[in-house]
């Protein structure tokens, strides 16, 4: 799947040169020079978002239709399963390159960006790291080529920033795992075909009594919520899980009882990396739009881009953009290094999710009238950019992150 996702990048890199598009690979290329590898993956997703996504993004998200079509033909591409190893069918590259596809299909569509994002780190990521053999190839390879996709069930109705407090149980009866409770705010619910969902196994124990378990959708037991009515990522849905009396196989048990609170603080370290690169492609969107409509609209005689009051928002807006996306990058390469990357993860969220949101808020005032209008798609990052801030860890948590492991490093 790597050679198809290549062989596609080394296409479009060559149609790009060809067509005299070099103009197109601007901020990404200025900042760092990329290896060769992600420059072609970053232009292969382009051009995938420009075609597939930005003409019918705005319908999506009207519709709140999840984009079937599309996510098979990410699938196709190795979008789906990109940093798995290719013997489970995955595209075997790495979490730079994860960043760079997730911005760049973000930029397009950030509720496909989500979509994406979801199944590769909190979906396939926990069993690619915690899973045994038997569960990577029956839980991972079908999950690869878009046909099926995954979700994660953390958060409760009760406790979403308090991870450790999760009040759905899971008792052991004979060889089955028998689960009770419900988990809100799911993404990608209705569309999933699977679930890595966390509950309680020693209520004792607090949060070392929390275990991860791994449950086929549909199953007996297992229902689905009404499909919310959100403010952005419209075309994602997001749904509860009622968990009553649902029972699963013992070997449907993921790591070890008791581990499940690490496993969900390790898989949302590597999340808040996709959560973050959706946020820069939000971000670089409302930038994009904000670019065009300055350069075009004429007020006083000249484009408004000429004016002192836009360069400096248009400024503003680009110092923003790329600061969170170096710091996005580099908790990318220390994850591929093996080196910690805990606070460098929530830094990049953190810094990336306010700035999507900044941005895409000065976008709309450069627009002015069609900024707030949907013939613009200004509103739509406007209203996609602030759930960056809360899913995969509310802003307040990254903070608290930063700072426990700052004074941690300081206390040596
Ligand atoms: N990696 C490994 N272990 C970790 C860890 C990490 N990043 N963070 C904490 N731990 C370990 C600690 O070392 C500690 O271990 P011991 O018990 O062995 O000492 C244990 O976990 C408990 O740590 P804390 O005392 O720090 O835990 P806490 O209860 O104070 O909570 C928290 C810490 C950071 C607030 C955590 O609860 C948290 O991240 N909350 C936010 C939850 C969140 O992000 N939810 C998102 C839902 S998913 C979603 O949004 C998906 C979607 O739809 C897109």
């Amino acid at each position: 799947m790597a050679a198809t996702l290549l062989a596609r990048a080394g296409g479009a890199a060559a149609r790009a040169l060809t067509f005299g598009c070099l103009r197109q690979l601007h901020t990404v290329y200025q900042t760092v020079e990329l290896p060769e590898t992600h420059q072609m993956l970053c232009q292969t997703c382009r051009d995938f978002a420009g075609k597939e996504l930005v003409p019918i993004a705005a319908q999506l998200d009207k519709e709140h239709r999840f984009p079937a079509e599309q996510v098979k033909k990410m699938g196709a591409l190795g979008l789906m399963a990109m940093d798995v190893p290719e013997e489970y069918k995955g595209a075997g590259l790495d979490y730079l390159a994860y960043s760079i596809a997730v911005e760049e299909i973000s930029r397009g569509c950030a509720s496909t960006g989500v979509i994406m994002s979801v199944n590769n780190s909190l979906y396939l990521g926990p069993i690619l790291k915690f899973g045994s053999e038997e569960q990577k190839h029956q839980w991972i390879a079908p999950f690869t080529s878009g046909d099926k996709i995954g979700c994660f069930a953390l958060s409760e109705p009760g406790n979403g920033s308090d991870a450790g407090a999760a009040s759905t149980v899971a008792r052991l009866d004979g060889n089955e795992w028998v689960l009770n409770g419900t988990k809100a705010w799911i993404t990608n619910a209705w569309d999933a075909s699977a679930v890595v969902v966390f509950a309680t196994t020693d209520k004792s124990q607090k949060h070392k009594g929390i275990s991860t378990f791994l449950v086929p959708m549909p199953t007996p037991g297992l229902s689905l919520g009404k499909k919310e009515d959100k403010l952005g990522i419209r075309a994602s849905s997001t749904a509860n899980l009622i968990f009553e009396d649902c029972r699963i196989p013992k070997a449907n048990l993921l790591g070890q009882q008791g581990m499940g609170f690490k496993i969900a603080m390790q898989t949302l370290d590597s999340g808040r990396i996709g959560i973050a690169s959706q946020a820069l492609g939000i971000a670089q969107g409302a930038l994009d739009c904000a670019v065009d409509y300055a350069e075009k609209r004429l007020a006083f005689g000249s484009p408004i881009s000429k004016l002192q009051a836009i360069q400096f928002k248009l400024a503003d807006m680009a110092l923003a953009v790329e600061g969170a996306r170096l710091l996005t990058w580099r908790a990318a390469m220390l994850k591929d290094n093996g080196k910690p990357y805990t606070k460098e993860a929530a830094m990049a969220k953190l810094a990336a999710s306010e700035a999507a949101t900044a941005i895409s808020h000065q976008a709309i005032q450069i627009l002015g009238g069609m900024g707030y209008v949907t013939e613009m798609p200004a509103e739509r990052h406007y209203r996609d950019a602030r759930i960056t801030e809360i899913y995969e860890g509310t802003s307040e948590i990254q903070r608290l992150v930063i700072a426990g492991q700052l004074l941690k490093e300081y206390r040596g």
